[in-house]
């Protein structure tokens, strides 16, 4: 070990300033101690002004850590009393709820309490696709979908079914098919008779065809589109009539929320089925939103009105708002506005009679998987702690039923 001179005078300090302190020292000669001791006396004093000033600031952030847990318990106390979503919106006559994924729902407890605690209509995410349920042209499996909709039974909740006809989760020997047209036919007839069969009375609304519709309007070039030709719409919404005359039939799409050339097109899409008699009975928008182009609310609002004048409903059927992390407050507050601008949209129309959401709890999203540097986009965190988006809902639903009764005393007084 070797000691530089800076080593060897630190060391003469340290000693000189021990010895002095321990009243041991002996000078060697022509030292002036005098000094010295000055210099100890006053780091003494510095130590003993530090040490107070550091009792002082624990005892400060011990009152603030005990505030902070008065604060907890008070708005745990609070949570318990705000009612959950599917109380509040029932004083409304408007159904509420989230998509459901079918692993989750069997393997995780806090989100199935989650999710009949607080949603009177559930969406299963995947489940009833055309892949998960046809896997094969001999092979139905309905195993998991029939588990999410005893649980919808179980817990009072109902179910929208999605979806029968779409381009995507399509099991190979579709997408790799090479049939006539008359066998296309064939095949989306019994897969759509096969399914919607199978849930006869248990689907309150079905995604009968959903993205039919491009960006500029035009038909998408789906293998139904090519295999069946544009009649394949009309078909599929007669042949899930005749399986469940009951359910609700419903075209479903993104990006047709507002105004624009694509609601135009969807818009002429349905009341073009309406014209030729095709049972449909609403249209669902999407919702799958973000905080850089969020949807205009007026415009949203006079989509679901000249669909109104159509006699048709409306569904908000996958609202989620994606963020780009970072997750700040600010844009958690801003996704929290979005939520209750567009739900106060449905609640003021009268065809909008679901609000449904992509999901509940950012611990399970399809966000992350599909946007790049995108989350958090629902109301729930990934604990299960209610976000500044359910609040807003909560509020939206409580403010509107306060209107909805002092409209009726206003009505009673007169
Ligand atoms: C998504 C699911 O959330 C994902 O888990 C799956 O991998 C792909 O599909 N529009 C729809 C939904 O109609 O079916 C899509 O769901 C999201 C976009």
């Amino acid at each position: 070990m070797s000691f530089s001179k800076k080593d060897l005078a630190v060391g003469t300090i340290i000693g000189l300033i021990v010895g002095v302190v321990a009243g041991s020292f002996v000078a060697p000669a022509g030292v002036d101690t005098t000094e010295l001791e000055k210099g100890v006396n006053e780091l003494e004093e510095q130590v003993k002004t530090l040490t107070i000033a550091i009792n002082q600031k624990n005892s400060q952030i011990s009152n603030l850590q005990s505030q902070v847990r008065e604060l907890q318990l008070h708005i745990e106390e609070l949570e318990k009393i705000v009612p959950p979503l599917r109380s509040l919106a029932e004083a409304h006559g408007i159904l509420i709820g989230a998509a459901v994924d079918a692993e989750k729902l069997k393997r995780d407890a806090q989100y199935a309490e989650t999710l009949s605690r607080e949603f009177n209509i559930l969406t299963p995410e995947n489940a009833m696709k055309f892949d998960s349920v046809h896997p094969s042209r001999n092979e139905y499996d309905f195993s998991e979908p029939d588990a999410i909709v005893s649980f919808a039974r179980a817990n009072d909740m109902k179910v929208r079914g999605h979806t029968l006809v779409w381009h995507e989760a399509l099991p190979s020997w579709i997408r790799e098919g090479d049939f006539t047209p008359e066998e296309w036919r064939d095949i989306l007839r019994e897969h759509i008779l096969t399914e919607a069969k199978h849930y006869k009375g248990q689907i309150y609304a079905w995604d009968v065809v959903n993205e039919a519709v491009e960006e500029d309007g035009s038909l998408r070039d789906t293998v139904w589109l090519q295999g069946i030709g544009p009649e394949y719409l009309d078909l599929a919404f007669r042949w899930a009539h005749e399986a469940d005359p009951e359910a609700l039939l419903f075209y479903n799409d993104y990006g047709a929320e507002g105004l624009g050339s694509k609601s135009d097109a969807v818009y002429n899409l349905v009341k073009g089925l309406l014209e030729r008699g095709v049972p449909i009975h609403g249209v669902g928008l999407q919702m799958h939103v973000s905080l850089e182009e969020p949807p205009n609310p007026q415009d949203v609002a006079a989509n679901i009105k000249r669909l109104n004048d159509l006699g048709l409903e409306v569904h908000i059927t996958e609202m989620d708002v994606r963020i780009r992390e970072p997750a700040t407050e600010e844009k958690l507050a801003q996704q929290a506005k979005l939520y209750r601008e567009m739900l106060e949209v449905c609640l003021s129309a009268e065809n909008c009679k679901a609000f449904v959401m992509w999901g509940f709890t950012d611990a399970h999203s399809w966000i992350p998987g599909f946007y790049r540097g995108y989350g958090f986009a629902l109301i729930f965190d990934d604990s299960y702690r209610a976000k500044p988006a359910y609040y807003a809902l909560a509020y939206a639903l409580a403010e509107g039923s306060n209107r909805a009764s002092d409209a009726s005393s206003e009505n009673q007084d007169a």
